[in-house]
């Protein structure tokens, strides 16, 4: 049986006294893509946040391979093998893909990075060509594969993922999509994503959770929530 890499324990959290996030209990599985989906302002890049170590915790636990990280500072929370990815993407435009990546790996010995890049980037062949380009001439799609690229330079146990499909093509949704499985199946990733776009996401996960209003309303098989026959009034939160 696969252990948990992450287990959320009756969790409060938000910003000093604004509270977000209410009894939060989620556990993420060993190499599973889980997805967490709900609607705008529900807390989702506040839960991402709190693993990260970004928020108030008023109450409850965070263990990460069996650790408590409830506390501990970002950068520590970082070093541990937990990278994310803001909604809020961190490319510098100025910079070309190469510095872009070796920003990305700020925390590795000099010999390393060079070697981890090779790696990184034989799992990006579009962005194979474009190494010396300025990061701010990519297309979306392309910036958003140098923006996960840049997270798995430090070879991340966890990654916590924050809205990769908005403002992008359908195509392009898919294409990302299937690059975050064949990311977990190539890597010994686990892989926890928080989407607004709901079926997509679910499409792929192998466990998901539905938090409107800082609160999970369900948990269980993505697919059955997608045919769940209240998804859209649950997705809203709409009470009957
Ligand atoms: N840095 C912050 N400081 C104070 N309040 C914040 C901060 N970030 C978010 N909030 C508030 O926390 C609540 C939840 O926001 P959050 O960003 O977690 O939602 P979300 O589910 O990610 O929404 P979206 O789908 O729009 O990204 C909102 O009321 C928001 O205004
Ligand atoms: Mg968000």
């Amino acid at each position: 049986m696969a252990g948990k890499v992450l287990e959320i324990q009756n969790l409060y959290s938000g910003y000093g006294k604004l509270k977000v996030l209410f009894d939060i209990n989620i556990s993420v599985e060993e190499g599973s893509i889980t997805v967490v989906v709900g609607p705008n302002g529900a807390g989702k890049t506040t839960l991402l946040n709190t693993i990260a170590g970004l928020t108030t915790v008023y109450s409850g636990s965070i263990k990460f391979q069996g650790r408590e990280i409830v506390g501990l500072s970002p950068h520590n929370i970082a070093k541990m093998g937990i990278s994310y990815l803001l909604q809020m993407r961190n490319i510098a435009s100025n910079l070309t893909v190469r510095d872009n990546l070796i920003l990305g790996g700020y925390l590795l010995p000099d010999d390393l990075i060079e070697e981890r890049m090779q790696e990184v980037i034989n799992l990006f062949p579009q962005l194979k060509g474009f190494m010396d380009r300025k990061a701010g001439t990519l297309s979306g799609g392309e910036r958003r594969m140098l923006a996960i690229a840049m997270t798995l330079m430090r070879s991340p146990k966890l990654l916590l993922l924050d809205e990769m499909s908005t403002d992008l093509a359908p195509i392009l949704v898919k294409m990302m999509m299937n690059k975050i499985i064949e990311l977990r199946d190539r890597l010994d990733l686990t892989i926890l994503l928080v989407e607004q776009n709901a079926k997509q996401a679910l499409e792929i996960g192998d466990y998901s959770y539905l938090l409107v209003s800082g609160e999970i309303r369900y948990e269980g098989d993505p697919k059955k929530l997608l045919k769940h026959p209240e998804f859209s009034q649950l997705y809203l939160g709409i009470k009957r």
